[in-house]
């Protein structure tokens, strides 16, 4: 026997027909909200996606060489391969462009409950906008796609990386440096930001920021007092986004400067989602605005967006017993009696599956096993099919009763539930 390998998992029909219910859900929010999906390849050259990706990707990469020597990786995410894309094939289209996808990703990473080697993402990408209105209107997207979902217990933290980059900008720290903090940040590695070549008053400054959390107005106005002159762009651009996400309707989050994400290419807003009840990994929304289009060969273009964990969306619905019901099961199965009366039932399952669901005896058993198997997978109904029958008749049979009627085929559509 094989299994699976470590980090990765079969999905049976049945949870997977609830996904694809759940799956449908998002696709639908996200085009009400004007996105249009995409689909980029399960590998790409390795330096697309170690151009900005962050320490933490790299070292989860799934990097491999193929026969003929090329760099490749399993893709971590999706941002970098959404902006490759549009720099390949959009950027001559009007912006802003509103992209989403629903794809596998591939990280090395310590598998447990919510972590896994392959998991789905589901995201969007709106390229093209500085506006802070149009930051507002990703983080109510994310927001109104788990409202649909059916999801109440989860909490919106929202943060600011320009107003942590204005203040190390503020002390002459370069971009690298300031990219190995941020991930330290998000690490919560607070000691090996104390061990770092940086002045005092630059970590003083940056442990007392990044403490900062609670309501708009406490953050603002601590903010406010403790940031200089030149350090308040990114406020005043954070304090618009909100005022404008709570004109979209999203009036319920935390504010959090301590926020960082693991990925170097954000610049402004960042916000993560977290589902309460879920343990460690209870993180089922990242995103942020981020600037990669320049990086990958397109004019300066700033963009925003999340992705959620699909999976660790199937467990917060699970949790919150709010999975979306979804049966595949076929409506009929077809019994034939006999070897002649199979013809007979093969015409029929023909006609009837322009109309409904159903399956067909092939296995040659008898009515009673063939009876019991159809018991077993739940199949709710049964049309029975003899040989005899002169006319278009045949039994249906309702599983659940047990009761039986005659009835002509083009009846059968009708007698069902
Ligand atoms: P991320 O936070 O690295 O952001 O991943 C997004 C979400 O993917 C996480 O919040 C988490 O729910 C899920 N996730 C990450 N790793 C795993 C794993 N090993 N197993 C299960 N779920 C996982 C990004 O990837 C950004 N590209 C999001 C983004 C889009 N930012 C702007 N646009």
């Amino acid at each position: 026997m094989f299994s699976t390998p470590r980090g990765t998992r079969d999905i049976l029909s049945d949870e997977l027909a609830v996904r694809r219910r759940a799956e449908g859900i998002l696709r639908e929010t996200f085009e009400r909200y004007g996105y249009r999906e995409i689909q980029t390849p399960i590998f790409e050259n390795i330096e697309l996606l170690t151009a900005k990706s962050g320490e933490e990707i790299l070292k989860h990469l799934y990097s491999f060489e193929d026969k003929s020597g090329r760099k490749l990786a399993l893709r971590p995410e999706l941002s970098a391969p959404t902006i490759r894309l549009y720099v390949n094939e959009l950027r001559h289209k009007s912006k802003p462009r509103k992209l989403y996808y629903l794809e596998n990703c591939f990280r090395y990473e310590r598998p447990q409950m919510g972590r896994y080697r392959e998991f789905w993402q589901a995201g969007v990408e709106f390229i093209g906008s500085t506006k802070p209105e149009a930051e507002a209107e990703v983080i109510d997207l994310a927001v109104k796609c788990l409202e649909n979902l059916g999801l109440s217990n989860f909490s919106l933290s929202i943060g600011h990386l320009g107003i942590i980059r204005d203040i190390l900008n503020g002390y002459g720290i370069e971009d690298k440096m300031q990219n190995h903090i941020i991930s330290l940040l998000d690490k919560g590695e607070v000691k090996g930001i104390a061990e770092l070549p940086i002045t005092d008053s630059a970590k003083e400054i940056l442990f007392q920021v990044t403490e900062i959390k609670g309501g708009r107005e406490k953050v603002f106005k601590k903010l406010g007092s403790m940031l200089e002159s030149d350090s308040r762009k990114a406020l005043e651009e954070f304090d618009e986004i909100l005022s404008f996400m709570e004109k979209f309707g999203v009036k319920k989050y935390k504010l959090n400067l301590g926020i960082a994400r693991g990925l170097d290419y954000y610049t402004g807003m960042v916000f993560e989602i977290h589902e309460k009840g879920l343990g460690a990994q209870n993180q089922i929304c990242g995103g942020g605005s981020y600037s990669l289009v320049k990086l990958f060969g397109g004019g300066e273009l700033p963009s925003s967006g999340f992705a959620f964990g699909f999976d660790r969306l199937m467990l917060a619905l699970a949790k919150e017993k709010r999975l979306p019901s979804s049966d595949k099961t076929p409506k009929i199965f077809i019994i034939p009696t006999s070897k002649k009366a199979l013809q007979r039932a093969i015409g029929i399952s023909k006609m009837l599956r322009e109309k409904t669901s159903c399956d067909l005896e092939l296995m040659g058993r008898k009515l009673d096993k063939s009876l019991s198997y159809a018991d077993s997978e739940k199949i709710p109904y049964v049309v029975i099919v003899k040989d005899d029958s002169s006319d278009d008749m045949v039994i249906l049979r309702d599983m659940e009763s047990g009761d039986q009627k005659t009835l002509k085929i083009i009846e059968v559509p009708d007698a069902i539930k």
